[in-house]
């Protein structure tokens, strides 16, 4: 049994910490540190945390000594570096939100610290945890593409999650947190890494914000959803998206974001005067809204991603091209075509899936509570150190577009 310390009782935590409360066995949550008092309250609640093991925030947490076997670092971007620092130090196991920290110094700060404590560490890359990478591996591992050769993959993000998180939201500024390759795309950029099995040797990338700016506001336009009469003809009205949510009952993602509890009066009062209330063209957003990097990997292994804010919200998609055959990914299952038979098989992801992204949210929790129960930092495929090398890439991306260069990386 692992026991839990949650910094962090907004989004990220509770769905961690949810994970324990549905396998009592292998985790139980016994402090939580948070500075606004109703998550904290309301994630302590659930887990039967005492009050004194409830923390005004990290610092008072470390203050009290180790009070866990493992710390869940879920606090926003820029504020992951000081407690993996101080609570690696303490020798907690340490499960830390993507990405590591908004700057490259931060992040090999961070992968140094973890490495020098010695203590099991991982990083929430999702996406590799879920049964639908599985399923893509052992068709890799079979030969199912023979060898790769080049690599094809789309992050649709989707409207209106563009607008909750990029636009209106935590991640809508580079100088806040980083990138927007970064923010979103280092789990795309994990996974092709991981994929191809081989170092990372070059980027380019183009992109911009192109849309969801200034110029582009309708005549008429007001500056809050609430008193636009555009608004119901609008796609990303925040009164549809949010009220309707609250409206319907619905208390989770990304509604919880903008109040809580999300009960009609409280989202309403929020979108009065709250950042989730703001027309998509009067904000103070600087991220792009879309973004294509070309890699290569080792000597001639090829790949491009496109992360674009102008789709439907749903699972990527991946094209692998191989020396036998393609592989047709998204998310649900895979489409293979074989070259020699020119049969193509489908693939379906079989496993019963039981939490969001794709199964990911439990699987890279259970991944690291096994670890963190066998003291093995060997047992976590996306540890800091790794995660650094697919950091650099979106960090090298993102000089490739700003200065209109291809960026070499060590490899
Ligand atoms: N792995 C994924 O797929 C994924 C998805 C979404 C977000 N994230 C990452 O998860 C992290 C958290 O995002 P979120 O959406 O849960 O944000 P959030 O704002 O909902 O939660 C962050 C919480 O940290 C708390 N906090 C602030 N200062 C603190 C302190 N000193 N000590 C303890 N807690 C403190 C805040 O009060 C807040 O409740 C971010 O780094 C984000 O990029 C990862």
């Amino acid at each position: 049994m692992v026991s839990l310390l949650m910094v962090g009782a907004g989004a990220r935590g509770t769905t961690f910490a949810d994970w324990a409360r549905r396998h009592p066995s292998d985790a139980r949550v016994v402090a939580v540190a948070d500075p606004r008092a109703v998550r904290r309250d309301r994630l302590g609640d659930v887990h039967g945390v005492p009050s004194g093991r409830r923390f005004a925030g990290w610092r008072e947490a470390a203050e009290a000594g180790r009070v866990a076997d493992a710390a869940v670092i879920a606090t926003l971007d820029r504020d992951h570096l000081e407690p993996a620092l101080a609570l690696a130090a303490q020798g907690y196991a340490l499960l830390i939100e993507k990405p590591l920290a908004p700057s490259e110094a931060e992040c090999v700060t961070i992968a140094e610290a973890c490495e020098r404590a010695g203590v099991v560490a991982a990083v929430a890359h999702v996406l590799r945890y879920t049964p639908y990478t599985q399923l893509v591996r052992r068709l890799l591992e079979a030969g199912a593409a023979g060898e790769i050769v080049h690599v094809e993959h789309l992050e649709p993000v989707g409207f209106w999650h563009q607008a909750h998180s990029y636009v209106r939201g935590n991640w809508r500024r580079e100088d806040e947190t980083g990138p927007m390759l970064l923010a979103k795309c280092c789990h795309d950029l994990d996974w092709l890494a991981h994929l191809v099995g081989r170092p990372c040797t070059a980027v380019s990338s183009f992109g911009a914000l192109t849309y969801l700016r200034p110029e582009h506001r309708p005549d008429g336009a007001a500056d809050r959803c609430l008193d636009c009469a555009l608004e119901p003809g609008c796609a990303w009205s925040a009164k549809r998206l949010y009220l309707g949510m609250a409206e319907r009952g619905e208390d989770d993602w990304p509604v919880e974001v903008v109040a809580w509890p999300p009960t009609p009066a409280n989202v309403e009062r929020a979108l009065l005067d709250g950042p989730y209330g703001r027309c998509v063209w009067a904000c103070d957003n600087d991220v792009v809204d879309h973004q294509v990097v070309a890699l290569q990997f080792g000597p001639d292994v090829t790949a491009s991603l496109t992360m674009t804010a102008f789709t439907r919200m749903r699972e990527r998609e991946t094209r692998i091209f191989g020396t036998h055959g393609e592989l047709r990914g998204d998310g649900a299952g895979v489409d293979v075509y074989d070259f020699a038979s020119g049969r193509t098989t489908h693939h379906p992801v079989e496993e019963e899936i039981t939490s969001r992204h794709g199964g990911g949210d439990d699987g890279v929790m259970a991944a690291f509570v096994a670890a963190a129960a066998a003291g093995d930092p060997a047992l976590v495929p996306t540890s800091p150190a790794e995660t650094l090398a697919s950091h650099r890439m979106a960090f090298a991306a993102e000089t490739a577009r700003r200065e209109g260069r291809v960026v070499a990386l060590a490899g």
